[in-house]
């Protein structure tokens, strides 16, 4: 009765926008309450998630193409100190996060040993300690790469191809012809979008002066940002979408930029997303800088270059499916 009532004095299109606001707010308390912002230390699913964040900082640094002797100690304090609080809740120290973490941990001890670098004490401690306590005492390797083993599969089958790209931060001085962009973003857009709406957009940028701009708001491009040479800013059209639509430019730009990648990679072009989880503030500044409208959301950025002759690439080993599958009955 209250249900027809209401139908009958609000407009159906109040009540739907109403309905799909108020999504926003589930969004939000979602959100809140399962990320691992404030993640809860009793929630291993959390910390795992916070280990995956700091022990691939560390795999980044050793990476990087020059990397500095003593890089990112409050970094090794913090993955320390996480592997410790694991380990003393009893978590499953079989688990391949937590096993990786510790490699990596101990990979880092023996980067600066083979390089003569004394690291203060109580890192040394704390890492032969965390790695004792968990008997694991192998390292991670981070993989160096010649530029012809990289591409090696990149005409390959779908399975080799697949497996062989990688995120690359380090990129020569060779210049991109513009074409080649222009093959790579049109084979992009053969990528899968709601309804066919095609709301991905953009904007290419060649300018060294501007792309250095770009990257004073962008907080991930650190020691490799300055090489690129094509940067690409990914948006898509909101304008395009309605009512409970609300995720679905973030889910047509992301099915974009992999088609992205991987053309870039066919194309023998090395390349890495820049995340764009970015303040306010910062959204506003760009927006500025390259006049994108108020209408496209700004979703990802991908710096690319060519690669150079050797150079090394982070491992980020991933699950597998059995890991990351539910089979419903
Ligand atoms: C949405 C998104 C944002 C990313 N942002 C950054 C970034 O800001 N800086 C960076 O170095 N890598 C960034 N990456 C690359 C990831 O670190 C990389 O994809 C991940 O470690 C897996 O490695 P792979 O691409 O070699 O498989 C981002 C990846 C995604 C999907």
């Amino acid at each position: 009765m209250i249900k027809k009532l209401v139908k009958l004095i609000i407009p159906a299109k109040v009540i739907f926008l109403t309905q799909s606001n108020l999504a926003f707010w589930c969004d939000i308390k979602r959100f809140t309450l399962h990320s691992n912002t404030y993640y809860k230390f009793n929630n291993p699913g959390k910390i795992k998630g916070h280990l995956t964040i700091l022990y691939h900082i560390i795999e980044k640094g050793l990476t990087m193409p020059e990397t500095r002797l003593g890089f990112g100690i409050k970094i090794i304090h913090e993955l320390t100190d996480l592997c410790r609080f694991y380990l003393q809740n009893g978590f499953d120290t079989k688990d391949q996060i937590f096993i990786h973490s510790v490699e990596v941990l101990n990979e880092y001890l023996k980067y600066h040993e083979l390089n003569n670098f004394s690291l203060d004490a109580d890192i040394l401690e704390g890492i032969k300690t965390i790695s004792s306590i968990a008997g694991i005492d192998t390292c991670s390797s981070q993989y160096h790469f010649s530029n012809s083993m990289f591409f090696k599969y990149h005409q390959s089958s779908f399975i080799e191809f697949c497996k062989s790209r990688h995120s690359s931060r380090n990129f020569s001085k060779e210049r991109i012809p513009i074409e080649t962009i222009y093959q790579c973003i049109e084979l992009a857009n053969r990528s899968p979008s709601d309804c066919n709406r095609q709301p991905s957009r953009v904007y290419l940028i060649k300018n060294k002066e501007r792309m250095l701009q770009v990257f004073e708001l962008q907080n991930g491009n650190r020691g490799f940002g300055h090489l690129t040479n094509t940067l690409l800013v990914i948006t898509s059209d909101i304008s395009l979408f309605q009512g409970n639509e609300r995720n679905e430019p973030f889910l047509n730009a992301g099915l974009f930029s992999m088609t992205l990648l991987y053309a870039l990679h066919f194309h023998k072009i090395g390349a890495c997303l820049l995340n764009w989880a970015a303040s306010n503030s910062n959204d506003n500044k760009l927006r500025t800088l390259l006049q994108i409208p108020d209408n496209e959301q700004i979703a990802v950025l991908i710096a690319c270059g060519y690669l150079p002759d050797e150079f090394k690439i982070a491992i980020s080993p991933k699950l597998g499916a059995i890991e990351i599958t539910h089979e419903i009955i």
